[in-house]
Order: structure tokens, then C-alpha cells, then sequence
């Protein structure tokens, strides 16, 4: 139960993780479209990981999941299995997680997509979910808790009449996929874990449009759905934090932060 601080040189590699994984998140978005399958969307993520990045897609064989990234549509929370019967349609959200592992070192992010036309409410679930991630992210540094980043996330979070899931959280992340801490995503300002240059860790809310309640799949045992089935979005980023704040490992070129 220790928080593995990183090295200068561990930082290096943590960018250079950080920055495959935002690359194949901007790869990916033009083929986010009406009429492909999630399926389609994990062969070409695991392909370019692979062959173009040299890299290898940490969700594959992790605990036994069976594909190289997690794509989760409309009501699905977290944890959905690209398939090939799975046809994004108009009026679709899906979140699409990927995380890589370069030189020994994890990078983890991800992003919501629209596909075509969708009602206000869901922009503006996804609106509200982003604008959470990055009210954290503004407070990272060296003193704040993690309770004062739960407490932002969940704060903004219901001020919209959205509810947080509680179940999954953030992460300490390095060499291993998910290590200390737990990054909760609600909790109360100046309580738990006090956050240190050196830290690495992601911050990846998850709002529902209902109620926080979840539900696992029997079917599969990893596709995890709100149990009211109405929507859910999440964000993700990897934090390095730094002596005078942090540094965004998965920073996209379609963010302006
Ligand atoms: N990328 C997810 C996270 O943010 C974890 C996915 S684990 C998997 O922590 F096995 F479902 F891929
Ligand atoms: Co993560
Ligand atoms: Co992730």
C-alpha cells in the first residue's frame, strides 16, 4: 500500500506512453462513424499500436479481457467489448478507451464520440463530463487531497443533476497497469491521500444521466451499464504531477487546455 513515485527518466517514458495513447485516439476519430462496427474500430486501434507505434495494447488478455481497447456505447459505463454485430448508429455516444504500454510504461486515456445526430441532453452529458476531468486536472499539484479532486468532480457533477459512478475509479499508473492510489471520483475537500511531485496517476469520471447505479454483465462479466439504462460518458487523462502542478501525459491536438 505505497504510492510508487517516478523518476525523472520513468517520467520520459510515461510521456512517450502518454502521447501513443492520445495518437491513436486522434487515429481513430474519423472512423467513428455512422455504420462501423466496434469491432472494426478495435482491429484498427490494435493494428496501428502494433505495427505503427511499435507498442502493445494493455487492455488485451488483461484479467482476460479479449480486445485491445474498450468501447462503450449509449448506456454502457465502462468495460464494453468491441464486436463486430455492434453498429454504431445516428444518435449513438461511445466512450473509447485505450491504453498502451511503451518501454515497460502504461499510457491510459479516453475520449467520448458522437455519432451523428444527437439529442442536446447527451451533448450536454458529455459536456458536463469533460468540463469535470478538466476542474480536476486545473487542481493538481503538490499539497491538494484526493478528496479535493473528488470532491470538484462530484460537485460539478450533481450541480447538473448528473450522479457519479462509484464503483470505478482513477488510478496510479507506471509500470503496472492499475496501482495505488484509487483516485475516487467524489469525496470531500481536503480529506485522503495528499498528491506529490513524482505521482502518476489518471483521473477518468465517469456521469451518469440517472441514478450511480451499476450493473455487470452476466454474459460476458465486463460490460458494465448504468442499471437504469440511460446514458453515461467518460473522460480520461494520465497525470504526471510536477513541482508546480501537472502535466497532461495524454494531451490530444483537439484540446486547447
Ligand atoms: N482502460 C481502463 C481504465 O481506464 C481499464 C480497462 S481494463 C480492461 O482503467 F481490461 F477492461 F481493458
Ligand atoms: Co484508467
Ligand atoms: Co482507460
Amino acid at each position: 500500500m505505497t504510492i510508487q513515485l517516478k523518476s525523472t527518466e520513468d517520467i520520459v517514458k510515461m510521456r512517450v506512453a502518454g502521447k501513443l495513447a492520445a495518437e491513436v485516439l486522434e487515429m481513430i476519430g474519423p472512423h467513428v462513424q455512422e455504420g462501423v462496427s466496434t469491432g472494426e474500430l478495435d482491429r484498427l486501434c490494435h493494428q496501428y499500436i502494433v505495427e505503427q507505434q511499435q507498442a502493445i495494447p494493455a487492455p488485451l488478455n488483461y484479467n482476460g479481457f479479449p480486445k485491445s481497447i474498450c468501447t462503450s456505447v449509449n448506456q454502457v459505463i465502462c468495460h464494453g467489448i468491441p464486436s463486430d454485430s455492434k453498429i454504431l448508429k445516428s444518435g449513438d455516444i461511445i466512450n473509447i478507451d485505450v491504453t498502451v504500454i511503451k518501454d515497460g510504461f502504461h499510457g491510459d486515456s479516453s475520449k467520448m464520440f458522437a455519432i451523428g445526430e444527437v439529442p442536446a441532453h447527451a451533448q450536454r452529458l458529455i459536456r458536463i463530463t469533460q468540463e469535470c476531468l478538466y476542474k480536476a486536472i486545473d487542481l493538481v499539484k503538490p499539497g491538494i487531497t484526493l478528496g479535493d479532486i473528488g470532491h470538484v468532480i462530484q460537485q460539478h457533477g450533481e450541480a447538473h443533476n448528473y450522479s457519479i459512478v462509484r464503483e470505478y475509479c482513477g488510478h496510479g499508473i507506471g509500470r503496472i497497469f492499475h496501482e495505488e492510489p484509487q483516485v475516487l471520483h467524489y469525496g470531500k475537500p481536503n480529506t485522503g491521500t495528499r498528491i506529490e511531485a513524482g505521482m502518476t496517476f489518471t483521473i477518468e469520471p465517469m456521469l451518469n444521466a440517472g441514478s450511480r447505479y451499476t450493473k455487470l454483465s452476466n454474459q460476458d462479466g465486463w460490460t458494465v451499464t448504468t442499471k437504469d439504462r440511460r446514458l453515461s460518458a467518460q473522460w480520461e487523462h494520465t497525470l504526471a504531477v510536477n513541482s508546480d502542478g501537472c502535466e497532461i501525459l495524454t494531451l490530444r491536438s483537439d484540446e486547447q487546455l
